[in-house]
C-alpha cells in the first residue's frame, strides 16, 4: 500500500493555485477546537439530542457511528442550498443523518435511505415519525449496493451521502456518479479515517478503500470536488 507523499508546509500544491501553500491551516482539530466548532454552528434541536442521547445508550458501542450536529446541519443546508428533491443515503443506522437529509427535502421531496439492520433501523423509524418526515422517507433493508444497482440509470438523483461500510465507498461512489443529476451532489463521510488514508495498514480494507476512492475522486473528470476537514473529513463532489 502507497504511502502518500509528504509535502513541506510552504511548497505550492502542483495544480492546486499559486496560493495553494499550507501555511495558514489549523492543525488537526484538538478536541477544544471541535467543541467551539460545536458551539459556533446552530445547535441541534430536542429531537435530534433525544436520538443521539437514545441512541447512546442502548447501543454504546456503536454510537460513534452517528454523525454530529455540525456535520447535519451541514447536510441539511446542502440539500437546501441544492433544492434538492430525491436524494439517497447509504448507513442510516439510528437515523441522525436521514432526519438531517429530509429536513432540507421539500415537504414533496423523497428520501431513499439504505441499510442493512433492521435493530438499529427501527430506532430510526421512530424519530422519522417524531420529526414529521417518515412520509418523505424510503427504506430499504438490503445491502445498498443491491438497492443502488436495482434503481433506473436515468441520472434523476439530486443528493448522495455515503456513510456505510467503508470497503464499498468505492462501488457505492460509482452506482450513484451515474444517477446523479448535472448538478448534483454527492457527500461522503469519513474520508479520513483518522488520519489513516495517509499510510493504510495493508491489513485495513477500509482506509485502503477510502484512500484509492480519494484519489480516484481528485481525478474524476466527471465532477468538481472538495474534501473538507469537518469531523473525519467529508468531501462534497459536485456532478459537471
Ligand atoms: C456509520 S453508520 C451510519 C450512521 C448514520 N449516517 C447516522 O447519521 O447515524 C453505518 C451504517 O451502515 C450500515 N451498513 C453496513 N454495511 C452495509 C451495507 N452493505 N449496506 C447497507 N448498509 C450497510 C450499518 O448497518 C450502519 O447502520
Amino acid at each position: 500500500m502507497e504511502r502518500e507523499p509528504e509535502i513541506p508546509s510552504t511548497t505550492p500544491v502542483r495544480g492546486r493555485g499559486k496560493s495553494a501553500t499550507l501555511e495558514s491551516v489549523t492543525e488537526p482539530l484538538s478536541p477544544a477546537v471541535a467543541a467551539y466548532v460545536l458551539a459556533h454552528s446552530s445547535p441541534a434541536d430536542d429531537l435530534l439530542a433525544d436520538l443521539a442521547a437514545e441512541t447512546a445508550a442502548t447501543f454504546p458501542d456503536a454510537a460513534g457511528m452517528q454523525i454530529s450536529a455540525d456535520e447535519g446541519q451541514l447536510l441539511t443546508m446542502l440539500v437546501r442550498l441544492t433544492g434538492a428533491r430525491y436524494a439517497v443515503e447509504v448507513g442510516v443506522f439510528t437515523g441522525y443523518s436521514s432526519i438531517c437529509i429530509a429536513r432540507g427535502l421539500p415537504p414533496d421531496g423523497r428520501l431513499l435511505a439504505c441499510d442493512v439492520s433492521e435493530e438499529w433501523t427501527a430506532v430510526a423509524r421512530r424519530y422519522w415519525q417524531r420529526a414529521g418526515v417518515a412520509q418523505r422517507i424510503d427504506l430499504r433493508v438490503a445491502p445498498a449496493l443491491q438497492t443502488l444497482r436495482a434503481l433506473p440509470e436515468e441520472p434523476v438523483v439530486d443528493f448522495g451521502f455515503i456513510d456505510a461500510d467503508k470497503p464499498s465507498y468505492p462501488d457505492y461512489y460509482e452506482a450513484l456518479i451515474q444517477r446523479l443529476r448535472p448538478g448534483g451532489l454527492l457527500v461522503l463521510d469519513n474520508v479520513l479515517q483518522g488520519g489513516r488514508v495517509l499510510d493504510p495498514d495493508p491489513r485495513d480494507p477500509g482506509p485502503r478503500a477510502i484512500q484509492r476512492l480519494n484519489r480516484a475522486i481528485a481525478a474524476d473528470r466527471r465532477v468538481e470536488a472538495v474534501m473538507l476537514p469537518v469531523r473525519d473529513g467529508v468531501t462534497l463532489v459536485r456532478k459537471r
